[in-house]
């Protein structure tokens, strides 16, 4: 796989709707198979419209990243510092919130790339630890997780339309 012309850059409010269309394709792709059609279609809804996407671009300390290649996008990371973690929310940590890759580039390095940022801005903002949570039976994302040195230390709800999930939270200390 050429990585030649990869390129990982913050997402500006401009890009919303780039933003809602991976993030849908990447959730259908990841999820849709294990999951009802009603409960994948009122998250999608609920949390890939373009007015939440623009809610969330625009909070202080939420930054979304694009993976292109050839100037496509085929990926995207969201990180979260201080009160923009989803839970947690120590002033000493940072989240990485979704780190979403098209199924062709799996495998290829590119999220590894994403990953090898998020740990980079996290140790240059000094935080202790970064932190994420993982539905319990995404193996795949759990085995990428552990290659990186995050170990599970709690569980947390996720809603998935009308079906409550359950997340493991992972960490990685960084000092
Ligand atoms: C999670 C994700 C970002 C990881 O990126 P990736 O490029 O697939 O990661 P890698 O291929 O480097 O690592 C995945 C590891 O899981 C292994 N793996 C693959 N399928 C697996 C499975 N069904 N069960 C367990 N391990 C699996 C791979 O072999 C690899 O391990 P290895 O390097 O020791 O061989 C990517 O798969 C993705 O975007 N998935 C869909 C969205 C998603 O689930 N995001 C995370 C939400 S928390």
């Amino acid at each position: 796989m050429d990585l030649s012309s990869l390129t990982i850059d913050i997402v500006a409010a401009s890009y919303v709707a780039a933003l809602s269309a991976i993030s849908k394709q990447t959730f259908q792709e990841a999820f849709g198979a294990q999951n009802s059609e009603s409960d994948m279609t009122a998250y999608l809804a609920k949390s890939f419209s373009t007015e939440q996407l623009l809610k969330e671009l625009h909070t202080p300390g939420c930054t979304f990243y694009f993976a292109r290649i050839d100037g496509k996008v085929i990926g995207y990371m969201k990180l979260n510092t201080g009160a923009a973690q989803s839970d947690l929310q120590e002033s000493d940590s940072l989240e990485i919130e979704r780190i979403y890759i098209l199924q062709p580039w799996q495998g290829t390095g590119i999220a590894a790339a994403m990953m090898e940022l998020a740990i980079d801005t996290a140790k240059k903002i000094e935080a202790q630890s970064i932190w994420l949570a993982v539905w319990e039976h995404n193996d795949r994302a759990i085995r990428f997780y552990t290659k990186f040195g995050f170990t599970a230390f709690g569980r947390h709800p996720f809603i998935l339309g009308s079906d409550v999930q359950t997340d493991i939270m992972m960490r990685k200390m960084l000092v």
